[in-house]
């Protein structure tokens, strides 16, 4: 089933006082926030974050893992020390995971499938650089970034998220159209129905790149855009919640 919602990547952002301060304020909002939103802190404050939100029915994850489950990996994190913290989310393939620290679609696959093997949701994040999408080169980037994960399994796209995020557009307060992620995310979905249909139909869908509480219900509205992934301005609890008000109409 589509689930509309909204997923906030801190990023390497905030310090304890500062996190505590957002959790109060995304808790006194609960009847808002839960069942539609969740939020990815450092892995450091996933403790906190576990405790903070319990029976909040605001969900928590990751922003990263190992592909394997244990071993010699100074300063990674596994699948299982995730799940004693009860995450939900792990996000794999992030843009700044793929530029930054040199991610190649192999990797990000095996981390994919690790996620999955342990019950929890991966949200793949897909996207384009401007010179690529200027090159005419959008679809074929991002096919090939999603059939990476489709080796070796049968039904990839079962319980999973995809996240379209326009490189161009992360952190630099240029979000796509409307229209323009509209026709990415639709090219998703049918990069996807070609694996399997039910599962394309069922597919949740969220775009990440600039999402403010301004722009938030415009997306929304795009018959495949079905919720968003927010860096920036979930840090800012009152626009968060903004943010994941505008999806509840879709809920
Ligand atoms: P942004 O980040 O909302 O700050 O552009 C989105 C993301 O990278 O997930």
């Amino acid at each position: 089933m589509r689930q509309p919602m909204v997923l906030g990547n801190w990023k390497m952002n905030g310090r304890l006082s500062e996190i505590k301060l957002l959790l109060d304020t995304l808790k006194q909002h609960r009847h808002i926030m839960a069942e539609r939103s969740a939020v990815l802190p450092p892995s450091i404050y996933l403790p906190l974050v576990a405790h903070e939100l319990e029976n909040t029915g605001i969900s928590w994850g990751a922003q990263n893992i190992h592909a394997c489950s244990e071993g010699a990996f100074t300063g990674e994190i596994s699948a299982p020390m995730l799940l004693d913290y009860h995450c939900r989310y792990v996000l794999v393939g992030h843009s700044e995971r793929r530029q930054l620290f040199h991610e190649d679609d192999k990797f990000i696959a095996e981390k994919f499938h690790q996620v999955k093997e342990h019950g929890m949701i991966p949200v793949l994040c897909v996207g384009e650089t401007w010179a690529e999408r200027e090159q005419g080169l959008t679809q074929q980037v991002i096919k090939k970034q999603i059939q990476s994960i489709e080796k070796g399994c049968t039904r990839p796209y079962l319980n999973c998220i995809i996240a379209y995020e326009p490189i161009w557009a992360i952190g630099t307060g240029k979000t796509a159209s409307p229209d323009i992620a509209q026709e990415v995310h639709a090219f998703i979905r049918q990069v996807v129905s070609e694996n399997n249909a039910d599962d394309a139909r069922a597919l949740t869908i969220l775009y990440g790149g600039s999402v403010n509480a301004k722009n938030a219900s415009d997306l929304f509205a795009m018959p495949d855009v079905d919720g968003g992934l927010v860096g920036g301005a979930s840090l800012i609890g009152a626009q968060f919640v903004e943010i994941v008000q505008c999806i509840s109409s879709y809920c």
